[in-house]
């Protein structure tokens, strides 16, 4: 191969790797390069602006580490996860969609018993929250598995506070539960807050530069599984947040905003007498079989 032209180049690539056994590599590559060459040849782009685009990405890769995934938050912010999430989990209407999974997930999180309360200390008002997993014909789904984490009154989880020295990280507004036999569900927590994604880093200057903001609205995170259901993973949005329209990794699903009710001192869904505001909130999550697709 010689003499490969500006007009030539994009063939060149892609005969270079026709020989790759991996169908499935040499697909996803062989689109890749044609996007990349397309996406290069429109813009015209400069040697400085591919330089640029090179000390970015180092810069992403730089500050990622066990604790920070610089490029998620790369893809989240360009709409690449969501994209994947929704074009990976088509189903029936009836049922609950699927969002991203965001980078708090906690593998190893404290079980509970309907009923307890999984702030452990967290701070925020106190916060009610019950429902019922069923399948896509409306049957319950007892003994389902419900992995719940979510933000405190400041915006931060748990794993935000946690010092990267420590080895045990104290759990805080997390956990993990199991539906009753009437697949029903109901746990204590906090009121989760908007809160901005990590933005000190490349991801954050990408925002500003391009005049975002790198808000979330205020929302819990769910992942639930059940035998012979396809698992779910995804949030509930707090209805009335002001970031609803805006959230920095796209993620919002109107099916996926409800109301978190206010209610005065007084008392509780499970009886306990409470000295301050606190708020209920009740939704259900609908699962598609295995193998069902819409
Ligand atoms: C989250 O909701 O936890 C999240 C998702 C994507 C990026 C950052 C945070
Ligand atoms: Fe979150």
């Amino acid at each position: 191969m010689r003499n490969i032209s500006e007009d030539t180049i994009t063939q060149a690539v892609l005969a270079a790797m026709s020989g790759s056994k991996n169908d499935r590599l040499r697909t996803v590559m062989t689109s890749l390069v044609q996007h990349l060459h397309s996406f290069a040849r429109e813009v015209k782009l400069t040697e400085s602006e591919w330089l640029y685009a090179i000390n970015f990405l180092t810069d992403v890769g730089h500050i990622t580490d066990d604790r920070r995934q610089e490029f998620i938050l790369l893809s989240d912010t360009l709409g690449l996860s969501m994209l994947t999430t929704t074009q990976n989990n088509r189903k029936p209407p009836e049922c609950t969609e699927a969002t991203v999974l965001g980078p708090f997930f906690v593998e190893g999180a404290p079980e509970f018993q309907n009923g307890e309360d999984i702030s452990n200390g967290a701070a925020g008002l106190p916060c009610f929250v019950a429902g019922q997993v069923r399948g896509l014909d409306g049957e319950p789904l007892p003994g389902a598995t419900i992995e719940v984490w979510q933000s405190d009154e400041h915006g931060y989880y748990d794993v935000q506070y946690a010092d990267p020295q420590q080895t045990e990280m104290e759990h805080q507004a997390r956990g993990r539960l199991r539906t009753l036999p009437d697949g029903r569900f109901h746990f204590r927590s906090i009121l989760p807050e908007a809160y901005p994604i990590p933005h000190d880093g490349p991801v954050g200057r990408m925002l500003d530069a391009l005049g975002r903001h790198p808000w979330r609205p205020a929302h819990l995170h769910f992942w639930i599984n059940a035998a012979g259901y396809q698992p779910l993973i995804t949030h509930v949005f707090r209805n009335g947040d002001k970031y609803l329209d805006s959230d920095a990794v796209f993620g919002v699903r109107s099916t996926l905003v409800s109301d978190w009710i206010e209610h005065p001192p007084g008392a509780a869904p499970d009886g306990t007498q409470m000295g301050t505001p606190f708020y209920t909130l009740d939704y259900d999550f609908v699962l598609n079989p295995v193998g069902h697709t819409p």
